[in-house]
């Protein structure tokens, strides 16, 4: 056997893999708006009003099918109720009929995108080339681009490490074709305002979907690098480990240095309003894999701290968001990224730290290593761009967990103003928090004999809002800041209309809607 052989085959063999093995990174439905009407046969998803609502397009499709609709939906006992699916075969002359519930409630926002949500997720299981999606009226504009948004969200999946043999070949096939009543306005809304916020959603996702020997802080950085190759607006800054040496930065190196993976601090800004306007800081938590360091995590459930660098992944899936829709506003995103290893070159409990402010803690637990990334990555950000408003997101306690469960993010700031701005998009975007207190006691449990601070207090207590306190002390007197602690939100067991199981990339929706509402509702258009 000699070597070029070998090649050769090598070469035929990867091209054969190239060209047929390789699955899309999304398995997802292209989608299409199209003018109001209803469809006498193919594909359809309609949604349904709770019972009694049976009029507009159910009542049409009901008398295509003879009657066999309202038969079918009594015999399997579906109500029409929110957030529920029936998905029938045979209803002649239809190929299939999905029916997603819509409830009684008002109509809103949100209502409108599980819908589009549950429908999406019930299309992609479909072999129909074509789903033809129908509210039972006529929506305006702004409602078909909302529905969109969910048909997008609720198809996420990534797919690139499924073989085609694996996954349903069908899967993802086709179209989904919004009947909207103009369909032009609801198109234009959808590109302009709504279908840039899904694109950031979908980066954020796959940034945490994907496993830590793939994403690691240099890998985070070209992902980032390539999503914002060309667009209008954007610089980016990264930090590597000289650069970070010099200045200062011993707590994000702190972090890294247990790691072959060197950490990094990523700086994406975007300018969309004067140059003189101060910008939002949004610094992410960007701890690619979480083992605890010495303090070393229990093994059960350890796989999920690839999920540590949600809040990385949601700081710049938003700028990408705001900067594709060209958003009015100056924002700074920041990802402190590091890996938390153990080995011989860790950081030690009982280690003292110099942080770039000069200000120094006691290392308490490897394992609080969120709020060592977090210090340097605020300090530079204030020193550097002088924010009007400085939000922090990171998965940062277990406990935050503990006292919420999955429904509200841990939200820690001083400022009333902001936290109103903040709790009111989330309620808009269905991204919602819940206030706890920064209480000065909190700063009894993070005293040092020999440093500053301790990056820790005991196991007992309020373990976010003393991790939020720390942090807080690297925030300069006068500057308006908010922590969130996103540690239960940013990763899903179960899913919901528009988050399948796994990464949610809870973040992205929350802040583009705080910049929507705050600034720009502010800044003629
Ligand atoms: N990344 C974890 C927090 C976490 C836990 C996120 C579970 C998501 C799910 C964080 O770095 C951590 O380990 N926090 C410690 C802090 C403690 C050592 C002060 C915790 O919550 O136990
Ligand atoms: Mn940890
Ligand atoms: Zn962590």
């Amino acid at each position: 056997m000699n070597l070029p052989e070998y090649s050769f085959t090598a070469v035929v063999l990867a091209t054969i893999v190239t060209c047929i093995g390789a699955p899309a990174a999304h398995a997802q439905r292209s989608l299409e708006f199209a003018s109001y009407s209803v469809p006498a046969s193919g594909a359809i998803a309609l949604a349904v009003r709770k019972d009694g609502g049976r009029e507009g397009a159910f009542a049409a499709v009901d008398t295509i099918t003879g009657g066999a609709l309202q038969r079918a939906i009594t015999n399997a006992g579906f109500d029409g109720k929110r957030g529920t699916t029936l998905n029938l075969h045979g209803i002649q002359p239809y190929a299939q009929v999905i029916l997603v519930g819509i409830g009684s409630d008002a109509v809103d926002a949100r209502l409108l995108e599980d819908v589009g949500g549950l429908a999406g997720a019930a299309a992609l299981q479909s072999a129909a080339a074509s789903i033809e999606v129908l509210w039972p009226d006529q929506t305006p504009a702004a409602s078909g681009a909302h529905i969109a948004l969910g048909i997008e969200l609720g198809q996420y999946r990534l797919r690139k490490y499924r073989t085609p043999a694996v996954d349903k070949p069908e899967l993802g096939k086709g179209t989904i074709v919004l009947r909207v009543a103009d369909a032009d306005a609801a198109r234009e809304s959808w590109r302009r305002d709504w279908q840039p916020l899904a694109e950031g959603v979908t980066f954020a996702r796959d940034l945490v979907t994907e496993p830590a020997n793939v994403i690691y802080p240099e890998s985070f950085v070209e992902r980032t690098q390539a999503a914002f190759k060309g667009v209008p607006g954007i610089t980016l800054e990264v930090l590597d480990v000289a650069a970070m040496q010099k200045l200062g930065m011993d707590s994000i190196l702190a972090v890294g240095k247990g790691s072959a993976r060197p950490p990094r601090l990523l700086l994406v800004r975007y300018r969309g309003a004067g140059k003189d306007v101060a910008p939002i800081a949004l610094v992410g938590k960007g701890i690619t894999f979480d083992s605890g360091g010495i303090s070393i995590k229990s093994s059960e459930n350890l796989w999920r701290m690839k999920y540590d660098m949600a809040g990385a992944a949601a700081v710049t899936g938003t700028v990408l968001a705001l900067a594709r829709r060209g958003a009015k506003v100056n924002v700074v995103a920041v990802a402190a990224l590091a890996e938390n290893m153990v080995s011989g070159s860790a950081s030690r409990p009982g280690d003292v730290v110099r942080t770039m402010s000069g200000k120094t803690y006691e290392i308490m637990s490897t394992d609080a290593e969120g709020r060592m990334v977090l210090v340097d990555a605020i300090w530079y950000v204030q020193e550097r761009d002088r924010p009007r408003v400085l939000i922090d997101i990171a998965t940062l306690t277990g406990s935050q967990a503990t006292a919420l469960g999955d429904e509200y993010a841990g939200l820690f700031t001083r400022d009333d103003e902001l936290a109103g701005q903040l709790i009111a998009a989330g309620k808009s975007s269905g991204e919602e928090m819940w206030r706890l207190p920064l209480h000065p006691s909190y700063a009894k449990d993070l005293e040092s004999p020999i440093a500053d601070l301790r990056n820790g207090g005991s196991s007992r207590g309020a373990g976010a809002g003393v991790g939020a306190h720390f942090i807080g002390a690297w925030v300069k007197p006068g500057q308006s800041w908010a922590h969130l602690d996103i540690a239960s939100m940013a990763w899903r067991d179960e899913s919901s209309p528009t988050i399948p199981k796994g990464a949610t990339g809870y973040g992205v929706r929350l802040l583009d809607r705080y910049v929507r509402e705050t600034i720009e509702a502010a800044v003629p258009r």
